[in-house]
């Protein structure tokens, strides 16, 4: 039955509050991350009943081991507050410390009771099943997360600000109120980290009517798994659906909670922070808060091991599992069913996340069966085909091998065909006026060609055209151009293959002389390394081809990656 007492919150009274900002103002304070913001959004409203604080070793420990607080209570998933090693010097057990958002905020204080260096691959393999980067948690701990973790108990002193959707957050005790006064006494929680299709809806109808309960529809807004869909996009196709639902039996709510996607541990997890917000039961399909494939191009877990694992400790969590198989369209039907119950020999159809972002990538037909009007054309505005999408066409070559020319050329040809703004990152003109102040050391021109980078993937992002053409030597750098570009759209490299003889042979602005002399040093090269892309996406010959043509080949090569549509 519906537990809507009052949880316990780690917030002090707003008079309390504003005296201790001022006696924290002069703490020692440590700057959270996004995944720490909602961390101790969570903690200090109670949504992680019932821990106090970031863990400390011993709890740590034993949640890696065993799942559990040292005081045997079940908790499936370290909440720490991971910090550099110079932050950690600065701070010993017995100290307070302020917690500071982005903006410099003090949200809560923290009396520091541990400090340690954790065993980071022990973590991934307990808490993860694996030491592999692919886990997007995995890799966060050893790329992002800092060396050493503080714990200790937190005094709330004020909720993270939010901007957005605040009328659909809730803080537990929001919600347990909300039930109180709805009088509802079952309640069944839908996690989401995706858009609600039909399969979802029809999921979750079926779920109220097995538990003969009320729908709470929660998703995720704080952190999900890299390359989902945007929260904004997400809630407003959450809002476009909701009149779908009887209004009388379901509540949407928002949830701040930065995901780890630990599968099965995780599964655990949602259902206690369910719990905590005043459920009664809670869903859990197939393949809960999985993380796609590891290294091997195998799943992590199994589709159903989220649910067994709930099952073992369901009694504990005090939360009940509504478990479902996967939910797939039976055409001769036209109905939702799920998988176990398809009759044999019928028509069932499903489209992936995968294949639902190729569609859309492309334009192409969404089904009615699948999806409602409302949320594909919501999914079209975020995601439009990439014929209307920015992309970056980034030159590389050595200097004088005729990339500037040659983007020049692009340049005018996109311009005649028109419908996107283009803009030319030309090296020497960004030289001139980003990186004025850069020399031409391995630092600077990593430095130089980030910020062409950053300015390329803003525009790439507003739907523009840029064309950058710097020399550009590194491998690796242009690779972390081309990540920071591809979450936005197409990244097109040519390599301006022109040999380091030829350029030198040309000449064409007597730096290849001047570099032979020895009067400019680290010259690309002659006396500084060039290294040549294995497979760019276009290479072009300039010495039996004309700039034109090189320019047309790109062209042709925009063609066939669609982005002119
Ligand atoms: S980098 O490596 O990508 O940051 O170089 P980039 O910004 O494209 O700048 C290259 C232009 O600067 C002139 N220049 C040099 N190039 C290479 N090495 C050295 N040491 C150097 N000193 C000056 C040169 O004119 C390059 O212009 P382009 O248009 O490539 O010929």
């Amino acid at each position: 039955m519906l537990n809507t007492t009052p949880i316990p919150e780690l917030y002090v009274s707003p008079e309390s509050a504003a005296k201790l900002k001022v006696e924290a103002g002069r703490l020692v304070s440590h700057d959270l991350t996004h995944r720490q913001v909602c961390d101790l959004e969570l903690l200090m409203n109670g949504g992680f009943a019932p821990l106090k604080g970031f863990l400390g070793e011993a709890d740590y420990d034993s949640v890696v081991e065993h799942m559990r607080l040292s005081d045997g209570a079940l908790w499936p998933i370290p909440v720490t507050l991971d910090v550099s090693e110079e932050f950690a010097a600065r701070v010993e057990p017995g100290q307070d410390i302020a917690l500071r958002d982005a903006e410099g905020v003090i949200l809560a204080i923290m009396s520091v009771t541990d400090k340690w260096v954790p065993n980071k691959k022990r973590e991934a393999e307990k808490v993860f099943g694996a030491d592999d980067l692919a886990h997007p948690a995995v890799n966060y701990l050893h790329h992002t997360a800092g060396k050493v973790y503080l714990g200790g108990p937190v005094t709330g002193l004020q909720q993270p600000v939010h901007y957005d959707f605040k009328g659909r957050r809730d803080t537990p005790n929001e919600l347990r109120a909300y039930f109180r006064k709805m009088g509802w006494r079952k309640v069944v929680a839908f996690q989401t980290r995706n858009p609600l299709h039909r399969a979802h809806q029809e999921l979750t109808f079926r779920a109220a009517k097995e538990a003969e309960a009320n729908l709470l529809i929660h998703p995720v807004v704080g952190m999900t798994k890299p390359g989902d869909v945007d929260h904004f996009t997400r809630v407003r196709c959450y809002e476009a659906v909701l009149d779908k639902y009887p209004p009388a039996t379901t509540h949407m709510s928002l949830l701040n909670l930065a995901m780890r996607m630990a599968g099965p541990r995780e599964a655990v997890w949602h259902g206690i922070i369910r719990k905590n917000h005043g459920c009664t039961h809670f869903i859990v399909g197939r393949d809960h808060a999985g993380p796609g494939k590891n290294s091997q191009g195998k799943d992590f877990y199994g589709p159903y091991d989220a649910q067994e694992m709930f099952k073992q400790y369901e009694a504990e969590t005090g939360i009940e599992m509504v478990p479902f198989k996967q939910m797939v369209y039976v055409q001769e039907r036209a109905q939702y069913f799920p998988a176990d119950e398809v009759e044999q020999g019928m028509t069932v159809l499903d489209i992936s996340g995968t294949e639902l972002r190729r569609r859309l990538r492309e334009g192409l037909e969404i089904p009615d069966w699948f999806s409602f009007p409302e949320v594909v054309t919501e999914l079209r505005r975020t995601s439009p085909p990439r014929s209307r999408q920015g992309f970056t066409v980034f030159f590389t070559g050595l200097s004088g091998s005729g990339k500037s020319t040659i983007a020049n050329a692009l340049m005018v040809k996109l311009m005649e065909m028109g419908g996107r703004p283009v803009t030319l990152l030309d090296g020497d003109v960004v030289r001139k006026h980003l990186s004025s102040e850069l020399g031409f050391s391995k630092e600077h021109r990593d430095i130089n060609i980030k910020r062409i980078g950053y300015v390329a993937s803003e525009i790439t992002k507003n739907g523009g055209i840029a064309i950058c053409a710097p020399i550009a030597p590194y491998t690796a750098t242009r690779r972390a151009v081309r990540e920071m570009i591809e979450q936005y759209g197409a990244f097109v490299e040519v390599h301006v293959a022109t040999s380091v003889e030829e350029c030198e042979r040309r000449d064409r602005k007597g730096l290849y002389k001047l570099a032979r002399e020895g009067k400019i040093k680290e010259f690309t090269g002659i006396s500084d390394p060039y290294e040549a892309p294995e497979s760019p996406e276009v290479r072009v010959e300039t010495v039996s081809v004309t700039p034109d043509d090189c320019a047309h080949q790109v062209m042709l090569k925009l063609e066939s990656l669609g982005l002119f549509g």
